[in-house]
């Protein structure tokens, strides 16, 4: 919604469209209605008369089905989708650490774990939304939106890790917590690259 506000020819409405209502109420303002929905039924969005749906962070939650079943119902209402922040199963820190990489594999398998969609894409969720919309007949162009976080994101840094952390031990890499702990002791030297990408997708003849 900031994002495209500074874009929009017209002064959008935007249905703001979450199940959690702390999130919606943070968000509500002039020019906005909330609707506390639960996406898995794809037949409570509220559609009508839209002519973009956007997401954000929200398809490496989603299965498969999901995202082809919302794909053809976007695609029967002639609906523009915009997906930011996909995440691509890429992270990296400087300095390196010793678990970096088994810290993000193990991430990598609980982002696919049901989160009640059915089997989430997890880091597949940019490219098998690129290929789902492109064989539903959408127009669809994707560009990098990683997240990079420094010093000044010191705090941001050491929730994402933790984050990370509690995600990989659940998926039993017994190092996790102390990769959190070591990656806390950097955060005022280190950066971190968490690979996203943004998806646009036009369904065909959109003007
Ligand atoms: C990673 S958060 C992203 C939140 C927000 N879109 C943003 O970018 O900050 C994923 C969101 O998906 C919502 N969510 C998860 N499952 C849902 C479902 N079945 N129906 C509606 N929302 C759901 C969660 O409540 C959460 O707010």
């Amino acid at each position: 919604m900031r994002a495209f506000a500074p874009v929009m020819p017209v002064k959008a409405v935007w249905r703001l469209v979450d199940s959690d209502p702390a999130l919606l109420a943070q968000n509500a303002g002039a020019g906005t209605t909330t609707h506390k929905v639960d996406m898995r039924n794809l037949d409570d969005l509220p559609l009508a008369d839209a002519r973009l749906v956007t997401a954000s962070a929200l398809l490496d939650l989603c299965s498969h089905d999901w995202v082809t079943r919302l794909a053809l119902s976007l695609k029967d209402r002639n609906i523009a989708f915009y997906a930011a922040l996909n995440y691509d199963g890429i992270m990296t820190w400087t300095p390196a650490d010793e678990d970096d990489a088994v810290v993000t594999a193990a991430f990598n398998r609980h982002q696919r774990g049901d989160k009640g969609f059915g089997p989430a894409l997890g880091p597949d969720c940019a490219s098998a939304a690129a290929d789902i919309f492109s064989k539903a007949g959408f127009s669809v162009t994707e560009a990098p939106s990683p997240w990079r976080l420094g010093p000044a994101q010191a705090e941001l840094q050491r929730q994402l890790c933790d984050g990370i952390a509690a995600a990989a031990a659940e998926m039993d890499a017994a190092t996790a917590g102390a990769w959190a702990a070591r990656r806390a002791g950097l955060v005022l030297d280190g950066h971190c690259h968490i690979g996203h990408r943004d998806l646009l997708a036009l369904p065909p003849g959109f003007q």
